[in-house]
């Protein structure tokens, strides 16, 4: 039985996705790959429909397979980087917002370093925002895009354990694969050095496991997912040295022996190469198809929000 889907007017975290939805919107990510496999990749559902990337961080992936799926369903896309816009001359987030709806943007894809900005974008833009990120907070569509790359590979959830390992502490990704994952029923294990390990996790997410020690860890892990280490993000010291993160934290052949066979390894990109994975680690890993998979999640998140039902 198909369940209803509402209609939703912003995508700002995972929290208030149930997992019938989740499941409606890999769904529609399926349809989506098939216009992505054509020889001519473009369809006219968003004919009309203005959409702006707006970016108050650097990024790759995310703007452009926003950019690349918004192109493909027929919308028109302007990118803005806040570094070259008027935000350099002191504009405000909500004058800036302000500008672009009575520019004629439908929808604004924000990234921005202020955990909760998205949230406040959506009180005073009239239009649709999607988080693309912000801050330490959460990353929604990369979360979708992670869970949808396992799906296609394991079908079901229900009791598989994944480990997510690095610097939590920093990890919007983390936090929204926290959600997503656990509500598709997965196990979850978190590892990292304990000064990358908020205090708050266990009062936060009262199902996940902790572990410090990855060897542990690691044991019958089904998915592991590795972050990146954000220097820009770590204002003190907070690991002694790369050298002994290598060493305690890095997921390499070795310690793979430890998870199930066929173990699916994740990395939300970009990654530190020969830090977070070891080089053969991140050849045998699915990072290039969580990029592919990211336009088709980001189409289908598109036209649910502005092509209709
Ligand atoms: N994973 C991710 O958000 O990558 P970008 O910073 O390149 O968008």
């Amino acid at each position: 039985m198909r369940v209803e889907i509402k209609r939703r007017r912003h995508i700002l975290d995972l929290d208030d996705f149930s997992r019938e939805e989740m499941e409606f919107i890999f769904e529609r990510a399926d349809s989506m790959k098939e216009v992505l496999s054509r020889e001519i990749k473009k369809v006219p559902t968003l004919r009309g429909k203005r959409i702006a990337t707006l970016f108050y961080e650097p990024s790759t992936r995310t703007r452009v397979s926003f950019e690349i799926a918004a192109k493909t369903l027929s919308a028109d896309v302007i990118n803005i980087q806040a570094s070259s816009s008027s935000v350099e001359k002191g504009e405000t987030l909500i004058d800036t917002l302000k500008t672009l709806k009575s520019l004629g943007i439908d929808l604004v894809v924000l990234r921005h370093p202020s955990p909760g900005a998205p949230y406040l974008a959506s009180r005073f833009f009239e239009g649709s925002i999607i988080n693309a990120g912000d801050g330490t907070h959460a990353h929604p569509t990369q979360a979708l895009l992670d869970i949808y790359t396992v799906r296609e590979k394991l079908k079901s959830f229900d009791g598989i354990k994944l480990l997510i390992v690095g610097d939590i502490a920093h990890s919007r990704v983390a936090r929204s694969n926290i959600i997503g994952f656990h509500k598709m029923g997965a196990r979850i294990t978190l590892c990292s050095p304990p000064t990358l390990m908020p205090r708050y996790i266990k009062k936060a997410y009262p199902w996940v496991d902790v572990d410090f020690d990855l060897d542990r860890a690691i044991k019958d892990a089904d998915v592991i997912m590795a972050l990146r280490i954000q220097k820009e993000r770590q204002g003190d010291n907070l690991i002694p040295s790369l050298r002994e993160y290598i060493r305690l934290y890095q997921i390499n052949r070795e310690r793979l022996k430890r998870a199930k066979d066929g173990v699916l390894i994740l990395h939300p990109g970009p990654v530190n190469e020969g830090i977070e994975l070891s080089m053969d680690v991140v050849n045998g890993s699915l990072i290039r198809e969580q990029v592919e998979n990211g336009v088709a999640i980001r189409m289908a998140l598109l036209y649910t929000i502005l092509g209709g039902k």
